[in-house]
């Protein structure tokens, strides 16, 4: 009897053994065969370079779809060609899941949305971050509108998440179809070069309607969303690369809408001078310089995450840390087109204000900006209505807010830029701040064109007038006289300054009015 209990017991547990393996080769050797020589990881050798060793628990390994129709019914694998579950990244709660190309091309099925879905429901339920490693085919063709279902399901609970827990997206193989926008709507978008590519229409559907004839690569590959569409955030090499950016830009996020980003110990005094950014501002103030070095001179160890650092490069945005605490930056970049605000720029920065408003980041914002590019264009391009968007995530973000001015603070785009006006907290200056409607060249062209065109020496008489403009106007003073600029300090005083500035609003409490939501200009 003893005997038989205990061989009974042993099939048992081989059985589940035989069946975990079976899941865990997905699609098989062969397959695993074919993924690698397209460069290309399974998904779980993703999950392993993602979570810190030992802490994937896996959920819903022995799913399968319900098709009956194309022979579907003779090949069912388990887990059905997602890999779900949760994990710790740095020691921290995330929530996952992982496409497997190597089953039925890693196309989502009604039972792989559902699991995609739970994971998603136990992330927002618990307040962890979802993290979405994407290769797929896209809709499973022999489900048909069960899998178009199932991705509804998906992009609703995306649209629920957001701004309660950080979603991140993983691009590592195709993204086609309607299927792109989950990743869309979730906060940021990592690409790998050469093996990802994202797309509403592919190149022979293109081909048929418009004759355009592109590439996968061209179309929707890294480069082009990180560069020209602005759809993606970050490209990276290859599969470690993307992962690893994954993992770092955790690091700078809350779990949750309710909780603060974890601080980070650093050797790197707080009240560090740093002498050289005496001289960061060239004296002629149509040279450029590039805000990166400031960034890195006055952040902690240097370290600055910046995110779309390919696109719309005239405005900067990224994470770096000031005494510990993470921070986003949005700072103007006077070395590229010299710092003007665009439409790609102002919709970069407006979505990443956002970002840190719902997930509690203060916000540093350094502006040096000449103002909005003009040109038909830009207006064609609807420049005021994605203007006003940036303008709009200023003054309704909440977060700590200071503003550093280094150069020149012009017309609407002083307004825009974290001004005093749109509740930012503290508005710091630099001496060779210009606070003013334009430059001054302009400005004496139009308030003084008469007098200059009477003028015996029209060109000594403008140099003249330019000079007293210069003095009376192109500073932080008249800025200062009013409140609008809180304190002018020396610029090597600035990281001391920010870290005690971030550390006094610590505490900060604000809130807009109880409404819907408000109808952010889009
Ligand atoms: C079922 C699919 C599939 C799909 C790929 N496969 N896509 N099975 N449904 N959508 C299967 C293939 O039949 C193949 O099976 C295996 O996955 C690998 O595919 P290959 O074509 O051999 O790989 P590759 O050459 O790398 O090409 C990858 C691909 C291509 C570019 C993704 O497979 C492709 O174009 N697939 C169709 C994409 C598509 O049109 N999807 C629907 C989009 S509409 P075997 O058995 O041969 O290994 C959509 C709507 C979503 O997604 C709407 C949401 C609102």
């Amino acid at each position: 009897m003893g005997v038989r209990v205990d061989s009974e017991r042993r099939q048992m547990l081989e059985r589940l053994e035989r069946m975990n393996r079976k899941a865990e080769e997905g699609g098989g050797p062969d397959a695993i065969a074919r993924q690698h020589a397209r460069g290309k990881l399974t998904a779980r050798e993703r999950v392993d370079l993602l979570l810190d060793p030992g802490t994937f628990r896996e959920l819903d390994k022995f799913v399968v779809h319900r098709c009956n129709d194309f022979g579907m019914d003779q090949v069912r694998i388990p887990g059905d060609g997602v890999v779900t579950g949760y994990g710790r990244v740095d020691g921290r709660l995330v929530y996952l899941f992982a496409q497997d190309f190597t089953v039925f091309g890693g196309s989502l099925s009604g039972a792989y949305a559902k699991k995609i879905c739970k994971v998603m429901d136990l992330a927002l339920k618990n307040g962890a971050p979802v993290i979405g490693l994407n290769d797929s085919g896209g809709a499973r063709i022999q489900e048909g509108v069960e899998s178009l279902g199932g991705y509804a399901d998906i992009f609703l609970r995306n649209t629920m998440a957001s701004g309660v827990i950080p979603q991140l997206s993983t691009i590592l193989g195709p993204c086609a179809g309607g299927a792109v926008y989950s990743p869309a709507i979730t906060d940021f978008i990592v690409m790998t070069r050469s093996t990802s590519f994202m797309f509403v229409t592919g190149p022979d559907v293109i081909k048929a309607v418009t004759h355009e004839e592109v590439t996968q690569e061209r179309l929707g590959g890294a480069d082009t969303h990180t560069q020209v569409s602005g759809v993606a955030h970050f490209a990276a090499p290859d599969e470690s690369g993307a992962i690893a950016v994954t993992r770092e830009l955790l690091s700078y996020m809350p779990q949750n809408n309710l909780e603060e980003a974890p601080r980070k110990a650093t050797d790197d005094p707080p009240d560090r001078i740093i002498p050289a950014l005496d001289d960061l501002v060239p004296s002629n103030a149509n040279k450029p310089y590039d805000i990166k070095d400031l960034v890195h001179a006055v952040a902690d160890d240097g370290g600055f995450l910046e995110v779309q650092p390919e696109y719309a490069a005239n405005v900067v945005v990224g994470f770096c840390r000031l005494g510990g605490r993470s921070v986003g930056v949005v700072a103007n970049q006077p070395a590229v087109l010299a710092g003007v605000l665009d439409v790609n720029a102002s919709i970069k920065a407006a979505r990443f204000v956002r970002f840190c408003d719902a997930f509690n980041i203060p916000l540093w914002v350094i502006e040096d900006v000449p103002g909005f590019l003009p040109g038909t264009a830009q207006e064609f391009g609807g420049i005021i209505k994605h203007g006003a968007k940036l303008l709009y995530a200023f003054a309704e973000a909440t977060v700590p807010k200071v503003t550093l001015i280094t150069r020149k603070a012009y017309g609407g785009a002083y307004c825009v830029m974290n001004s005093k006006h749109l509740r930012a907290d503290l508005n710091l200056a630099w001496p060779t701040a210009e606070i003013a409607v334009m430059g001054a060249e302009g400005a004496v062209n139009i308030i003084h064109r008469r007098e200059i065109v009477d003028a015996a020496d029209p060109v000594a008489k403008k140099a003249e007038l330019v000079a007293t403009y210069k003095e009376r106007f192109a500073n932080p003073y008249r800025a200062a006289e009013l409140g609008f600029v809180d304190e002018i300090l020396m610029p090597r005083d600035t990281r001391a300054r920010l870290v005690e500035a971030f550390d006094a609003l610590e505490n900060k409490r604000d809130s807009n009015p109880p409404r819907k939501h408000g109808n952010i200009p889009l």
